[in-house]
């Protein structure tokens, strides 16, 4: 299995290109089940749990092509072209579902489209129970008969789904992915309270517009879809990963140095730029990017609760805290979304940090030396937040597990080290 190792010590110096958004692929691909026609996507991130999704769409009986280059083709990612003709196979089973939380999504729409679902309960990162009660909240709502067997739900709506109005009592991004995904083919109006408004959601809204939904409302907490028959297909490009472009920011701001991540978006980012200004890093938005500056001067504590969009995301939040472990003070970083999302907090030990959990809490002292030595990563955002503090501990890390980092960050160890990290894969 490979492994990263991290030199640490070196600024960083330089660009990075920012890829497109995994938690934007992942449901524009699923979207793809909603229409005989082809949706065309570019800027898709190469990643493990693209390709995973990959495979479990063409179970479904999804044609997908991957483009290859292009004469002058200078942008990062993919042009992937998917065609959901017809669907075969209403089955997403255990073995391809339990590998990835989010190709639970594919109920809704191929309850939408065929009247009926089979799709395992979902595994992805252990990070908390996770349950799945609002998204069969949702498609019960919309008119399906739903039971849960052998691990298996089993979802059923022969006469079509019909519009509801739905109230979530959490915000929640992958049922209100669910939700919308599979009110555009509803029979009638449909409203959703207390969605998600993350960008990713606003990304897909503005997708299934393209292939002809009717949506009002996109990137805000009340959705109004007016359910039509059929969709056609369309080309989307997808938005940049803000979660990547926060892990580089912050990468830079524990290194030290000056780099620009190009085509970052920076609305998508205002919790996470106040943040990083509040612990003395400079950011500049451009219209290239974002540019990140930090020259010698100690990083400050910070005090940060994770929230829905627009509030601190919870998949920065292993990277924030890596970055406070070499802070001058003692931050307070609450964790608000999943419980159990403290894995990273004992590999980080190892560096040398110093970090007290209580409860959703975690106190984080700031030490004047973190030195290198051989971690495990345990979740995707966790393996990064080890890399981040491997850029600034003395000697070597050695980060095993990165399979990890794989399914949601692109190229990493080649980003980094075209900036001057000391940062290499050693494989087998
Ligand atoms: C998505 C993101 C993930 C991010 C998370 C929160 C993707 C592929 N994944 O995950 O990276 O960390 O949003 O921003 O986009 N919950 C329930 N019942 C449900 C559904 C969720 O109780 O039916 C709870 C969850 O356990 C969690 C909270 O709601 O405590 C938010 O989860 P949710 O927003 O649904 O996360 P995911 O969609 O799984």
């Amino acid at each position: 299995m490979d492994r990263i190792r991290i030199r640490g010590g070196n600024r960083l110096n330089g660009t990075i290109p920012i890829s497109g958004a995994k938690n934007a692929a992942l449901p524009l691909m699923i979207v793809s089940l909603l229409s005989p026609g082809t949706l065309t996507l570019s800027n898709v991130p190469r990643l493990a749990d693209v390709r995973l999704l990959q495979r479990i769409l063409q179970n479904h009986g999804i044609d997908i092509t991957v483009a290859g280059k292009r004469a002058g083709q200078t942008g990062m990612g993919d042009v992937m072209h998917l065609s959901a003709k017809d669907i075969v196979d209403t089955t997403a089973p255990y073995d391809l579902v339990s590998r990835m939380r989010a190709s639970f999504w594919v109920l809704g729409p191929l309850l939408a489209r065929c009247g009926e679902a089979k799709v395992s309960l979902p595994g992805g990162c252990a990070i908390g129970t996770r349950p799945v009660d609002m998204h069969l909240m949702a498609m019960e709502k919309l008119g399906a008969t739903i039971e849960i067997e052998n691990g298996y739900v089993i979802a059923s709506a022969k006469k079509g789904l019909k519009g509801a109005h739905i109230v979530f009592d959490k915000v929640t991004v992958g049922a209100t992915h669910a939700a919308l995904m599979a009110a555009v083919l509803a029979n009638g109006d449909t409203i959703i309270e207390n969605a998600a408004s993350e960008p990713e959601i606003g990304d897909v809204a503005e997708c299934l517009v393209k292939m002809g939904a009717r949506i009002e409302g996109i990137h805000t907490s009340t959705l109004r879809i007016k359910g039509v028959t059929s969709l056609k297909g369309a080309e989307h490009s997808v938005i940049p990963d803000r979660i990547e472009t926060g892990t580089y920011a912050m990468c830079a701001g524990m290194a030290g140095g000056d780099v620009l991540l190009k085509d970052a978006n920076a609305n998508h980012l205002g919790a996470v730029i106040d943040v990083m200004q509040r612990a003395g890093v400079d950011v500049e938005v451009r219209n290239d990017g974002l540019r990140i500056h930090r020259n010698g001067a100690a990083l400050e504590p910070v005090r940060v609760d994770t929230e829905p969009f627009p509030g601190f995301p919870t998949d920065c939040q292993a990277q924030l805290m890596a970055m406070m472990t070499m802070a001058n003070g003692t931050s307070i970083i609450r964790e608000t979304i999943f419980e159990n999302r403290f894995m990273h907090v004992q590999e980080l030990a190892r560096l040398g940090s110093d970090i007290h959990l209580h409860g959703d809490t975690a106190e984080v002292r700031g030490v004047k030396k973190l030195t290198g030595a051989p971690v495990m990563a345990t979740d995707l955002r966790a393996s990064v937040s080890l890399v981040i503090a491997g850029l600034a501990a003395a000697g070597e890390t050695m980060i095993s597990r990165v399979y990890h980092l794989d399914r949601g960050f692109e190229t990493l160890e080649e980003k980094l080290s075209n900036c001057g990290a000391d940062v290499a894969r050693i494989s087998g």
